[in-house]
């Protein structure tokens, strides 16, 4: 099965030669594209971004926290992430007192440097196909409910197996390919790392949401925290007699920049991308979830938005959960306008017809498109109801702290401000009541709705002075409940048939792209795995007539820069070094490079990780996409896909100038 398996992509990726950069791969395959990445300019090898027996690039590679990735920058465990992977520990350190956010935090010395409890670093020690071993017991034909279950039971026993071999290790069995393969991936995991420095938040998140997801860019976004490990230089809990963990590698910093047409790659943790969707599920996002997720958002942001701009404090306290509502609120948007301006949906059913066509006659494909175009229908209501609860109900956080049992009340209330989630509950719970069909509609609501009258009324009784905690846990449970016992069910089990019908439809894709001699790409969809993706540094058109070049400089952050408004005010100290042209040796042509664009395939979970040129060196560091090109996670456009990075540069300069930090420069390998 396996060996069936792995022939076969191998064939289907080998035959590809040089095309447009679309995919993320497995590092340990990376022998596959590696002749392609040479003939783009890479000058390393293989073995040079993946060893299981050397150290390699990958060494310095980590995942950061649970959702983004940082790198290893000195050989004292020095790590830089972006500032906005950092934002959470850089709030939790602020106060309106000491407010790290808004004026920024240097770590003079290591006595200096912020713990983080909770905060993890890992660094894959090895990752390795266990297809045989996780199908161990599972003969072709078997329900898929019993195949789940073989494959967890296999796959616990596997990790178990893993993290014996050493000491604070996690393993993690994951499907690629819907299941067709599955990997290990063990780590090993710290768990002190100490906040060293972040720009202030008018560099760091320079342009706010308003740049976000867009170019041209002129954020700073980056943070720099340290590994720390005990005498042995393995993982300990947080001690004050932990010493700078010492990698087995480090990137050095590349400070001769980057042009257009040179080649970079990207090395980290993309999340989750779905390029084999079939159209019906395109559809239901562009058309249906987007746009009611998106205004279901635009209500918690405005009410946001006007409560943080009148209070200092309250913008503190907003400021973390106002980044994340906006950020997807805004993705979502661009993510459905390129899925129109590409037809992708048509072209999806164009191939789907082809598809059909070509499947008569094989038993295994011939029915797949009908079938998978009864089970979509099947879900669509369900799939909303499910997009409400999520939301809307259960969007407002009294509702939700108190159905989850009130954890993390210390936490909870430091950035909790009632004004603004009455006001979110008396919206939301409106536009549910709106736009959600009556029979999908829990009973509990309808009941609580017809006593009190109004959203209004039923807001006075849930947010009294000291808020009504049984009210909201009683919400919480019964609209939930009701969803649960209802849909839930139905949802589960339609989509484990769509999974099923995804692992055939993968290798279906496959096997008519090679019977048809097409040159379409096959990688496995992200997953949180570790994965490289390389490109070129290269400009784009976002629409008629525009062309935007790919490099961004200190003086676009002059021309954006506003004391009126929050996002653009910048520090002084940069107004003055602007000012006296005062750059050091970062200076380029008159100016400090800020960020580039090219065309590397990248997706959420990938902000922070390095930018790599041809010799493998740090140039930047990854944190963003560009508006235009955000469909990249369900189809990619290479005219229009481009990952957003800080140029490295940028943060040299404000290490040395704003923040007068050299011992950290000095701790680098910087390479001129
Ligand atoms: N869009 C980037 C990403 O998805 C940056 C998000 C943080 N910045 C913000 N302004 N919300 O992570
Ligand atoms: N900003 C994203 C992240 O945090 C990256 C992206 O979606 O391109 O991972």
């Amino acid at each position: 099965m396996k060996k069936i398996l792995f022939l076969f992509v191998f064939l289907v990726v080998a035959g590809t030669g040089l095309r447009a950069d679309e995919g993320m791969w497995l590092p340990s395959e990376i022998i596959l594209k590696i002749k392609d990445m040479q003939a783009k300019g890479f000058k390393l090898t293989a073995e040079d971004i993946y060893s299981i027996n050397n150290s390699s690039l990958k060494d310095a590679v980590v995942h950061f926290g649970g959702g983004c990735t940082g790198e290893i920058i000195s050989n004292e465990g020095l790590l830089i992430t972006n500032h906005h992977c950092g934002f959470g520990q850089i709030q939790s350190h602020s106060s309106v007192e000491h407010d790290y956010l808004r004026d920024g935090f240097w770590a003079m010395t290591r006595e200096q440097e912020l713990p983080n409890p909770g905060l993890t670093v890992s660094f894959l020690e090895y990752m390795k196909d266990v297809t045989e071993d996780v199908l161990k017991g599972y003969k072709a034909g078997m329900p898929e409910e019993k195949r789940i279950e073989i494959v967890a039971k296999n796959s616990k026993a596997i990790e178990e197996k893993a993290v014996k071999e050493g000491k604070s290790l996690r393993a993690t069995v994951k499907p690629l390919y819907y299941g067709n393969q599955y990997y290990l991936y063990v780590f090993k995991v710290f768990t002190d790392v100490r906040l060293v420095g972040a720009p202030p938040s008018s560099i760091g998140k320079f342009g706010g949401d308003t740049d976000n997801w867009m170019w041209p860019r002129h954020t700073g976004d980056f943070s720099l925290f340290r590994v720390y490990a005990g005498a042995d230089n393995e993982p300990a809990p947080y001690s004050e007699d932990n010493v700078p963990y010492k990698p087995k590698r480090f990137f050095k910093v590349n400070a001769k920049g980057i042009s257009e047409g040179d080649f970079t790659m990207v090395y980290g943790f993309p999340g989750r991308t779905n390029e084999y969707l079939f159209s019906d599920a395109v559809k239901y996002t562009a058309e249906k979830s987007n746009p009611h997720k998106i205004a279901l958002r635009t209500l918690r942001l405005d009410i946001q938005n006007r409560e943080m701009a009148k209070d200092q404090a309250v913008r503190i306290k907003y400021a973390s959960k106002n980044a994340s509502v906006s950020n997807a609120w805004k993705k979502w948007q661009g993510e459905a306008k390129g899925i129109f301006k590409m037809r992708a949906i048509e072209n999806k059913q164009d191939f789907e017809a082809k598809f059909t066509k070509w499947a008569e006659g094989k038993p295994q494909y011939e029915n797949l498109v009908a079938k998978f175009k009864e089970l979509y229908a099947a879900i669509e209501d369900l799939s909303l109801v499910r997009d409400y609860q999520s939301e809307a109900l259960n969007a407002v956080e009294l509702i939700a702290f108190a159905g989850r049992g009130q954890r993390g009340a210390e936490r909870f209330y430091k950035d909790y401000y009632m004004p603004i989630d009455k006001d979110c509950f008396i919206a939301l719970y409106k536009a549910y009541d709106k736009n959600i069909d009556d029979k999908y509609k829990a009973p509990y609501f309808k009941e609580q709705l017809q006593k009190f009258g109004t959203v209004e009324a039923w807001a006075e009784a849930l947010f009294t002075e000291k808020p009504n905690m049984e009210m909201a846990a009683e919400i919480f449970r019964e609209t939930n409940r009701h969803f649960n016992e209802n849909y839930a069910p139905i949802l589960d089990s339609v989509n484990k048939e769509i999974t099923l019908l995804y692992r055939t439809y993968m290798m279906g894709q496959m096997e008519y792209n090679k019977a048809t001699r097409g040159t379409k790409v096959f990688y496995p969809d992200a997953n949180s795995t570790l994965r490289v993706a390389y490109g070129q540094v290269k400009g784009y058109s976002p629409s008629d007539a525009v062309y935007f070049t790919p490099v961004s400089s200190l003086d676009g952050v002059i021309e954006k820069d506003n004391p009126e408004i929050y996002d653009y005010n910048i520090p002084q100290k940069l107004r003055d070094l602007h000012a006296a042209k005062d750059y050091g040796q970062w200076e380029v042509n008159g100016s400090v490079p800020v960020a580039f664009i090219a065309t590397n395939h990248t997706t959420g979970g990938n902000s922070g990780s390095p930018v790599l040129d041809a010799e493998g060196n740090l140039i930047g560091v990854n944190f963003d996409r560009v508006w235009e090109g955000t469909m990249s996670d369900v189809v990619y456009d290479p005219e229009v896909c481009r990952n957003i990075s800080l140029d490295i540069r940028f943060a040299l300069f404000v290490i040395d100038k704003l923040a007068d930090a050299d011992h950290l420069l000095e701790e680098m390998v910087i390479v001129k």
